[in-house]
């Protein structure tokens, strides 16, 4: 197999390029829209007995795991615990019976998501494995694999891999509230149709690279930058920023958009550029008004949403980014698409090394 960058002038930008494709391949595993089904490979033990799900991973991977958080608990009423793995291993959690701890590795290889994974199984945790290596260490000690179909990621920066783990783990949270009665047929249709809708909608967002890479100049000359979100764009926030800080070296912080007033608010001037991740639903209103709390402070924002959010919030702010109007379900699967874009093309202003940044590992095997 050989691997090489096609017509793209870095690994990470073929990567982005080639979601649509990797995603619609992850799905038609977990998703049957013959007979609108969400479909998962069995495992060994049941489902419908699991009483808690404990997310743990690193880096990228971490955050696909707190938006599944948001997923399991809203759709299958199953309390989460989520925790970096090199945290969970050393903080002595409790694991009770019927816990199913669930890993998430883009590699299957990390040190510390392994450890945190022999220790799970030592306490007695069902273990299931989000991979994307189905040759992974992770893959072989798994009760439940479940890989991602990325293929090879290159860029040391997780891009595609992210996307399909999130496929994936909105798969395993439907096939959960299922297993709990929590899922009847007429929405297990609906949560088919919506995911399925994925791959053409971050085309759609794809449309839309040449316009975040003529406005990428308003933020490679910032020495800080704010990213907002609520709900699942919370963790997507956290992920926006990782991009920027690791392959643009701009320091970065995600926040949860209504904690910003209880620190951040006090960093906002013209100088830290704030980039608010709010597509159109139940919680755009909330986030929109923290975004205004930036505004009435000379922040300078870019907003990031659907042309209805844009209509209704865009005046006033430095730059917009448009993406399709799509169900809240997938909109944290798209709106990845303009945030890895915009790291990517302020690396590129910068000039720094895109796909190998400088101190950064593609997989780290040391604790
Ligand atoms: C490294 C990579 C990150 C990745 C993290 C977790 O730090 O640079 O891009 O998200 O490891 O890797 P994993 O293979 O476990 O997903």
């Amino acid at each position: 197999l050989t691997i090489d960058k096609g017509n793209h002038r870095h690994f990470m930008l073929k990567e982005i390029y080639e979601q649509p494709i990797v995603v619609a391949q992850t799905l038609k595993s977990y998703v049957r829209r013959l007979d609108d089904q969400v479909s998962l490979p069995t495992p060994d033990f049941d489902l419908s007995a699991i009483r808690r799900v404990t997310i743990v991973a690193c880096g990228t991977s971490y955050y696909a795991g707190m938006v599944a958080k948001y997923w399991f608990e809203q759709f299958a009423r199953v309390p989460v615990d989520i925790d970096v793995a090199s945290e969970f291993r050393y903080r002595q959690p409790v694991m009770e019976d019927g816990g199913l701890a669930l890993f998430i590795s883009q590699s299957g290889e990390t040190a510390d998501t392994l450890a945190a994974l022999r220790h799970a199984r030592s306490e007695g945790q069902k273990i299931a494995v989000v991979v994307n290596v189905p040759t992974s260490t992770m893959a072989r000690e798994a009760d439940l694999l479940l890989p991602t179909h990325a293929g090879p990621e290159i860029g040391v920066a997780s891009t595609k891999a992210f996307t399909c783990q999130l496929a994936v783990l909105a798969a395993l949270a439907a096939n959960l509230a299922r297993a709990k009665g929590r899922l009847d047929p007429r929405e297990e249709k609906e949560v088919v149709r919506h995911l399925s809708e994925a791959p053409a909608a971050i085309n759609g967002a794809l449309a839309y690279d040449e316009a975040i890479e003529a406005m990428a100049h308003l933020i490679a000359p910032a020495r800080d930058v704010l990213y907002l979100g609520r709900g699942t764009d919370y963790p997507l926030a956290l992920e926006g920023a990782l991009k920027l800080k690791e392959i643009s070296y701009i320091h970065a912080e995600g926040y949860a958009a209504g904690e910003m007033k209880h620190g951040p608010i006090a960093l906002i001037d013209e100088n830290v550029p704030v980039i608010v991740i709010a597509p159109s639903g139940p919680l755009f209103d909330k986030t929109v008004s923290n975004m205004q709390e930036v505004q009435a402070r000379g922040g300078k924002v870019v907003l990031i949403s659907d042309y209805d959010g844009i209509q209704a919030a865009g005046d006033g702010c430095m730059a917009t980014i448009t993406m399709p109007k799509v169900h809240p379900l997938i909109a944290p699967i798209v709106y990845a698409i303009p945030v890895q874009l915009l790291a990517y093309h302020v690396a590129v202003l910068k000039g720094t090394d895109v796909d190998q940044p400088r101190n950064l590992a593609k997989s780290v095997t040391v604790e």
